[in-house]
């Protein structure tokens, strides 16, 4: 069915493959882990994001993981598939899967171009009413800013309009997120993409039951972020992996030939040999063990064995302390891990005019702005250093 090829892993063949004949797993066993709220949520979250070719399959793929086990499903706005996802869990409910939605653990998140104060609460809202269900469990703000892509973009699509990370912007929304809460729309709320320095400015200004307890970000073997989570870890923040395969059917848009396909790994695939166990489950159990298993991952399938065998991963411990370790290293020359800072979703279609162009700004913390005011003061600087260098330098 799927071809190894070039940087990825597999070459889509649009083919999906449902089999009621596999056995679902009991969802108690499904390890959880506990949020800074005393709420517990399942590790394994069955992602919905269809990659912009298997929208066709959302509705029967998440209600095959419902099927199968899967509490945890992670929604969003962007992925434009609320209403598919909603359908999903009516369609488990008349089957028998689940008695009601309420034995699910939904995430949803707040799509940038709806970060302007006034769009937040109208935007749970359609949420809510397209999952069909009054209240979720966890509401992330999908990106720290509010720049927008259009759907199924290409590579170098820019928005003119977008803007760097501005603190008292985002304040603004996280207030209307906060509100959310206190309506119980929503019972938890965490964030996605955020990086230290967002996240320290946000800890800095909020109350105590304001504060974020999850937090969305890419993590794989390939690109482990071990810093960054044990940051957000020490402020009691639960950290969730997203695109925990290194995600080989990704869209164009996030596909560079820089790229490296975390199940091509030398390590990776001689611990699965060693196992006898899929490529697959030797990435996902190291999302589930890593850290003392204080984390989480989503993953999408859209065939029942890997649906099936994706969460299986979250109800044992398949890697032992030294596979772990030749996975996740120790910072000796002993134990290097095969961490590669291997990003997969550079942002760059998301950029700003004073990113010159170069994506890791997103990353790297150099360009957030505390105030409105303060950025203005940046572009102006910025224009004017720009006006001097084309009117001085070559532009041959
Ligand atoms: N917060 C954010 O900004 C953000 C960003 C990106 C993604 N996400 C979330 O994270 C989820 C996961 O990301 P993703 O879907 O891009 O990547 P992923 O889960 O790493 O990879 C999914 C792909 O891997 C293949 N696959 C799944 N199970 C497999 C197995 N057992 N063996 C071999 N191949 C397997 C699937 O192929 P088939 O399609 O053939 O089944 C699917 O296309 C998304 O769906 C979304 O919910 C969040």
């Amino acid at each position: 069915m799927d071809l190894i090829k070039g940087y990825g892993v597999t070459q889509k063949i649009e083919q999906v493959c449902f089999d009621n004949s596999i056995q679902p797993l009991d969802p108690s066993t499904v390890h959880q882990v506990p949020l800074a709220t005393g709420r517990m949520m399942p590790v394994a979250a069955f992602g919905t994001f269809h990659s912009d070719w298997a929208q066709n399959y959302m509705e029967e793929a998440t209600a095959e993981a419902i099927r199968l086990g899967w509490r945890h499903i992670d929604t969003a706005r962007a992925y434009e598939n609320e209403e598919v996802v909603g359908e999903a869990i009516r369609r488990a409910i008349r089957e028998g899967y689940i008695a009601s939605a309420d034995e699910l653990f939904i995430t949803g998140k707040l799509w940038n171009g709806h970060m302007a104060p006034k769009d937040v609460a109208p935007a749970m809202d359609t949420t809510l009413q397209a999952l069909g269900v009054d209240q979720i469990d966890m509401y992330l703000n999908h990106w720290p800013w509010p720049n927008v892509h259009t759907p199924g973009c290409a590579t170098d699509h820019r928005n003119p309009g977008a803007v760097p990370y501005i603190h008292e912007a985002f304040l603004e929304t996280w207030a209307e997120i906060c509100k959310l809460k206190q309506a119980g729309k929503v019972v938890d709320i965490g964030t996605s993409n955020h990086t230290q320095a967002t996240m320290k400015l946000l800890l800095r200004d909020v109350a105590q039951d304001e504060r974020p307890v999850y937090n969305q970000m890419e993590m794989h073997p390939l690109l482990q972020q071990t810093e960054l989570r044990r940051y957000f870890e020490s402020e009691g923040i639960v950290c969730g992996g997203y695109m925990a395969l290194g995600s080989p059917n990704r869209p164009g848009r996030d596909t560079f030939k820089e790229h490296r396909a975390d199940m091509m790994d030398p390590t990776i695939q001689a611990i699965a040999a060693e196992l006898g166990e899929s490529l697959a489950k030797v990435a996902l159990a190291w999302a589930a063990q890593r850290e003392n298993k204080s984390g989480g991952y989503v993953a999408m399938a859209t065939r029942s064995d890997w649906i099936a065998e994706n969460l299986r991963v979250a109800t044992d411990d398949l890697l032992s302390a030294e596979q772990l370790l030749r996975i996740c290293g120790d910072d000796t020359p002993q134990n290097p891990g095969i961490d590669a800072n291997n990003r997969l979703i550079w942002g760059q279609v998301f950029l700003w005019p004073e990113a010159d162009g170069d994506w890791r700004i997103l990353w790297d913390d150099s360009q957030v702005l505390e105030t409105r005011a303060g950025y203005q003061t940046f572009k102006a600087s910025w224009e004017a250093h720009h006006k001097v260098q084309l009117e001085t330098t070559f532009q041959g």
